[in-house]
């Protein structure tokens, strides 16, 4: 090997410990150009259709995407079944919770990309994913934005990789910080990434502790705004049916938007991991620049879902293209 492949592989090796996350350099716009030109279209059309017939359809689909990429990166692996002896990521406790109508999308939109010839197998559901939460947000009203393209369907999908890497909502900012940070997000994307719960549902057992048995000098979470906090329990009685859920954002549930902001102002957020942006006084100055700022939170948002995008992207024979989005080839 000559003296200047071996610098070439020592400043790799240098760039690849510095910055673990640029595997996904490899990730790009257009990068179905030649095989399926159409892709795009394809799956927003198909979005499109869904979403008039479900608004969970935008909800559903934006937290598929970001379960998907804090296991095991962005891989649809969130989306395999359990099969045999194997328990996959979907059956993990806190993706019980993920609405079918993300799954549906996606297997909608790979059944309309494949029924195309020259697109066959050729598009990975990983992409589509990206591709249709892409569509999601634009459709409720939010920011729209070129997504790369280029990541591999993961081969293996286990409830217990799940363990420990998706927040809590009871989560404090150091909590929140961390988990981030893992997957190369900052403080900065974290909160821009929180504004999804802009739209979308909770089931009432994921608030409950802020609204009854507090603490034993409050039994209500003091940082709640207290209209809301009654609100929230005429909507959430003690033992309401645990299939009961209700909107994230109290203001305007099906528009993506800074509103979600201008309730943490209120103290509407619903829960502890979203309140605490305000309240948290590191964190505090961005939800009160996004909150007056649409176009800056926007920019922030954009910014972080494509960097969202990037974590953790298979490529070569670490991934393939799955035949089938539930199951392994
Ligand atoms: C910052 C830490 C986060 C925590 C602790 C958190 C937690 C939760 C919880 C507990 C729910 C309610 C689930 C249910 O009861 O069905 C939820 C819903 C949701 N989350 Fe998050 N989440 C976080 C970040 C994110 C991010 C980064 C995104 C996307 C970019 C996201 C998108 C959503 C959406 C869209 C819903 C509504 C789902 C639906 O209506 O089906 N969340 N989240």
């Amino acid at each position: 090997m000559g003296r200047l492949s071996v610098v070439m592989i020592a400043m790799w090796s240098i760039l690849f410990v510095l910055f673990p996350h640029s595997t996904s350099a490899q990730l790009r716009q257009n990068y179905y150009a030649n095989v399926c030109p159409n892709v795009e279209n394809i799956v927003r059309n198909v979005v499109t259709q869904k979403f008039q017939q479900t608004f969970v359809t935008v909800p559903a689909t934006l937290r598929l995407f970001f379960h998907d990429c804090f296991v095991q990166g962005c891989d649809a692996s969130v989306i395999v079944a359990s099969s045999g002896s194997n328990t996959a990521e979907k059956d993990h406790p806190d993706n019980l919770s993920l609405a079918g109508d993300g799954f549906d999308t996606v297997i909608k939109a790979k059944a309309a990309v494949d029924a195309i010839p020259s697109c066959t197998n050729k598009v990975s559901c990983a992409d589509i994913l990206a591709m249709a939460t892409r569509d999601v947000v634009a459709l409720s009203g939010g920011p729209s934005y070129a997504v790369e393209l280029g990541r591999l369907d993961g081969l293996s999908s286990t409830a217990a990789s799940v363990n420990g890497k998706l927040p809590q909502p009871t989560f404090n900012l150091n909590q929140l910080n961390s988990l981030f940070a893992a997957n190369g997000l900052t403080q900065t994307d974290m909160i821009a990434l929180s504004a999804a719960h802009t739209v979308g549902f909770s089931h009432c057992g994921k608030f409950a502790n802020r609204i009854y048995n507090f603490s034993n000098q409050n039994p209500v979470d003091p940082t709640l705004n207290q209209n809301y906090a009654s609100q929230l329990q005429s909507m959430c009685p003690r033992n309401v049916d645990p299939r009961i859920a209700i909107n994230m954002d109290p203001t305007t549930p099906r528009t993506f938007d800074n509103v979600y902001f201008q309730n943490l102002q209120q103290g509407k957020g619903l829960f502890t991991s979203d309140q605490v942006l305000f309240t948290d006084r590191r964190s505090k100055p961005t939800v009160n620049a996004w909150s007056s700022n649409s176009p800056a939170f926007q920019k922030a948002f954009i910014t972080a879902m494509t960097k969202l995008g990037r974590v953790g992207v298979k490529t070569g024979s670490n991934g393939n293209i799955r035949r089938d989005c539930s199951a392994f080839n």
